[in-house]
């Protein structure tokens, strides 16, 4: 998988993704981060690559010149099948709003390229003629899309083949499954006054399994409901949420 990174700060890039799974998967091949400065594709001697917005008001707004040429140039760099299955993605607060789902259909294409928003916004232009995707990371505004683009490259990374150690790791985890990971424990056993729960050192696999299963199924009720409409669940997980409350009528208070 390719990531393709448009950024008017090119010196942000690498940063974190240098380093754990991201930065070893880099290494072996399996992914590869290319970062192109978009002032490089400026034609003047100052390498203007934002302008005053027409109508008027604050903040400046990326031209759409330099976007275009440096999506076309890293688009004719990719051979052809690459080039029709490469998604072109804007960072921008305005986006669909990121999540696992997302990740994993973007996880399928061979190339990303992903433009990184700054400063008050971008040619209008560049959202309706060149990006095939806006997406936002969340209802909160960054000062710019590298710190989403370094996000978006993390969460697809690790759903490719062989850069988490075991496939298992991702789809049994926290949101994947459709809930929330139950808790974690490991040694010591007694840490302080804090015990680890019996059950997880019994070495029964069946009931520490079912203990699981009840802890995520009681940590997505209490900390995220709307999680519980989508989610796979079985006649004895809708019997466990009902033991909980799940389903009633909120108490008015
Ligand atoms: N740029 C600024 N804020 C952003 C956000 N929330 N997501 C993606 N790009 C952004």
């Amino acid at each position: 998988m390719r990531f393709h990174v448009l950024t008017l700060f090119p010196q942000s890039f690498p940063g974190p993704l240098a380093d754990s799974m991201v930065g070893m998967a880099c290494h072996r091949g399996l992914i590869s981060i290319e970062v192109t400065d978009i002032r490089s594709h400026t034609h003047d001697s100052h390498g203007t690559a934002d302008d005053y917005q027409f109508g008027g008001g604050p903040g400046m707004v990326m031209k759409p010149e330099p976007i275009f040429e440096a999506v076309e140039a890293v688009l004719a760099d990719l051979d052809l099948s690459e080039r029709t299955g490469a998604g072109v993605v804007l960072l921008s607060p305005q986006g669909q709003v990121f999540n696992q789902k997302m990740a994993e259909d973007l996880a399928n294409s061979s190339s990303l390229v992903l433009i990184c928003g700054h400063y008050a916004g971008v040619d209008e232009r560049v959202r309706q003629h060149l990006v095939t995707q806006e997406v936002s990371i969340g209802d909160f505004v960054l000062t710019g899309g590298e710190l989403a683009a370094m996000v978006m490259i993390d969460t697809i990374s690790r759903l490719v083949p062989g850069v988490v150690g075991s496939m298992d790791n991702v789809t049994q985890d926290s949101i994947s499954s459709g809930l929330l990971q139950h808790p974690l424990y490991t040694r010591p056993a007694q840490f302080r006054d804090m015990a680890a729960p019996e059950i997880l050192l019994s070495g029964h696999h069946a009931e520490i399994e079912k203990w699981r299963r009840h802890e995520s199924l009681r940590r997505t009720l209490e900390r995220r409901p709307g999680l519980l409409e989508t989610a796979q669940l079985s006649p004895e997980d809708i019997e466990y949420l009902e033991s909980l409350g799940y389903g009633r009528p909120k108490a008015q208070s």
